[in-house]
């Protein structure tokens, strides 16, 4: 059974897209099964990973909105084998126009519910979002099972992290499943001074909460992203491949309890 798990921060820019991406790969070479679900508008995701563009026919906007549409209606292959994914599109952002939540709550489970039908075909189900925390974040946050805090060490940061332990707060009381997997620091370029002393800095104020795992600034990553690649398949040697691994081994620990192990059969996502 897939554990969901939603990426979030209200800040743009702080490496979601990049983390989820990257650390789908790295978990599908430890023969993990992956389902993408791009929630973004920017739909930056959907534009990277999708194997197939011109063959998208429904994105995550008529999922949500249609509630006898079948999830799988909505799945397509990305250009990883074993991973795949539910693109987004600009007119998502008419979601909240259109969704009465008040008069209708259960349009906030909608997401939930249809993931469910597919839980028991992967290991890992990631959300991207938009930066802000608004209806669609809350719908995502009830599909979700755990969630990651993605910080680049700028000052904004801690703001970033407070506003969402404001927001995760108040979710607790509709899916009181919800666990954070912690905060984790990327694009963190160790040579300089100033992200060292943030580093510090959300050490002291939020220690316990940061991931064990941290990735380092590595150019090679936005390089691999302008040619629609993760960092794997544009240069095995990259030290971002080593940080993604580490984190999928990190992410294995914590919510499989054991360590990764290499594949000894092939994925099959249809079996
Ligand atoms: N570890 C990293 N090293 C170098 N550049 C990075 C790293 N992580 C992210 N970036 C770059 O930072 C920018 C923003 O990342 P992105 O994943 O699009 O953020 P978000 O999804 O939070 O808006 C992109 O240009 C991306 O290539
Ligand atoms: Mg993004």
């Amino acid at each position: 059974m897939a554990t969901t798990i939603s990426f979030i921060n209200v800040k743009g820019g702080v490496g979601k897209t990049t983390i989820i991406l990257n650390l789908a790969h790295a978990l599908q070479q430890l023969g993990k099964r992956i389902l993408l679900i791009d929630m973004d508008l920017q739909q930056n995701l959907s534009d990277k990973m999708v194997a197939h563009p011109n063959s998208v026919k429904l994105t995550v906007y008529d999922l949500l909105r249609q509630d006898e549409l079948a999830v799988d209606t909505c799945i397509y292959d990305t250009h990883v084998e074993g991973v795949q994914i539910i693109p987004s599109e600009l007119e998502i952002v008419r979601i909240k126009n259109e969704f009465d939540s008040a008069s209708k709550p259960e349009t906030l489970f909608r997401l939930r519910d249809k993931i469910e039908t597919v839980k028991s075909r992967y290991d890992y189900i990631f959300i991207d979002l938009h930066p802000d925390v608004d209806l669609l974040t809350t719908m995502a946050l009830i599909a979700s099972d755990k969630y990651v805090i993605p910080i680049k060490s700028d000052a904004d940061s801690i703001k970033g992290v407070k506003i969402v332990d404001e927001y995760v707060g108040q979710l607790f009381r509709i899916n009181k499943y919800l666990k954070e997997l912690g905060i984790l620091i990327t694009d963190y370029d160790k040579r300089t001074a100033l992200a060292k002393h943030l580093l510090e800095g959300m050490e002291k104020l939020v220690g316990e909460r940061l991931m064990k795992s941290i990735i380092g600034r590595n150019v090679a990553i936005t390089a691999a992203a302008v040619e629609r690649k993760t960092i794997f398949q544009y240069d095995s040697r990259q030290s971002g491949c080593q940080a993604f691994r580490t984190l999928a081994q990190e992410i294995i620990q914590k919510c499989e309890g054991v360590e990764g192990v290499t594949p000894n059969k092939k994925v099959n996502l249809h079996g």
